[in-house]
C-alpha cells in the first residue's frame, strides 16, 4: 500500500471520530510491515482526561492484536465539517510511537489532496526509550 492509500484509510477512520467537546476530528491509519492496516479515531470523554487520540487508538488496537512491527502511520485532523488539514501527532502519541517504532518509522501528514512524509526521528529527536533503561 502506498502512502496516499494509507491517507485514504485515515480519512475513513476520521468519520468515526467521537469529539463532541473539541469538534476536532482526527483519523489515523497504521501500516504494519506485514501489510495489515489498523485504523483509529480520537475518542473524547466528558471528564476530558480519559480522551484518546486517533494515533493511540490505532496503535493500541494493533498491539492488542499481536502486531508490533510497524512501517508508517497516516494522520489527518481538522475541525468537524472541514476536509481536514495537517495535524501533527501530540507529544504523548510521539512517545507511544517511539515505544514500538525505530527512527525511520514514517509519519504521513496531510489530507485527501496532499501528503507530507516525516520520520519519527524528525518529530521526536533524542527520544527516551527502553534503551535508556538498560
Ligand atoms: N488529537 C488527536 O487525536 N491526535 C493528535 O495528534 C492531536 C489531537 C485529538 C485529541 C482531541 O480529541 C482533539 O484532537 C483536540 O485536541
Amino acid at each position: 500500500m502506498d502512502y496516499k492509500e494509507l491517507m485514504a484509510e485515515a480519512l475513513k477512520a476520521r468519520k468515526y471520530s467521537y469529539s463532541p467537546y473539541s469538534n476536532f476530528c482526527v483519523g489515523a491509519a497504521l501500516l504494519c510491515k506485514n501489510g495489515k492496516v489498523y485504523k483509529g479515531c480520537n475518542i473524547e470523554n466528558a471528564a476530558y482526561t480519559p480522551s484518546n487520540c486517533a494515533e493511540r487508538t490505532a496503535i493500541f488496537k494493533a498491539v492488542s492484536e499481536g502486531e508490533r512491527d510497524f512501517e508508517a502511520i497516516a494522520i489527518v485532523g481538522g475541525k468537524k465539517g472541514e476536509c481536514g488539514d495537517f495535524c501533527a501527532p501530540c507529544g504523548v502519541c510521539r512517545q507511544v510511537i517511539a515505544e514500538f517504532c525505530g527512527k525511520d518509522f514514517k509519519i504521513i501528514l496531510g489530507n485527501a489532496d496532499k501528503i507530507e512524509e516525516y520520520t519519527l526521528e524528525t518529530l521526536l529527536p533524542l527520544a527516551f526509550t527502553n534503551k535508556n533503561l538498560q
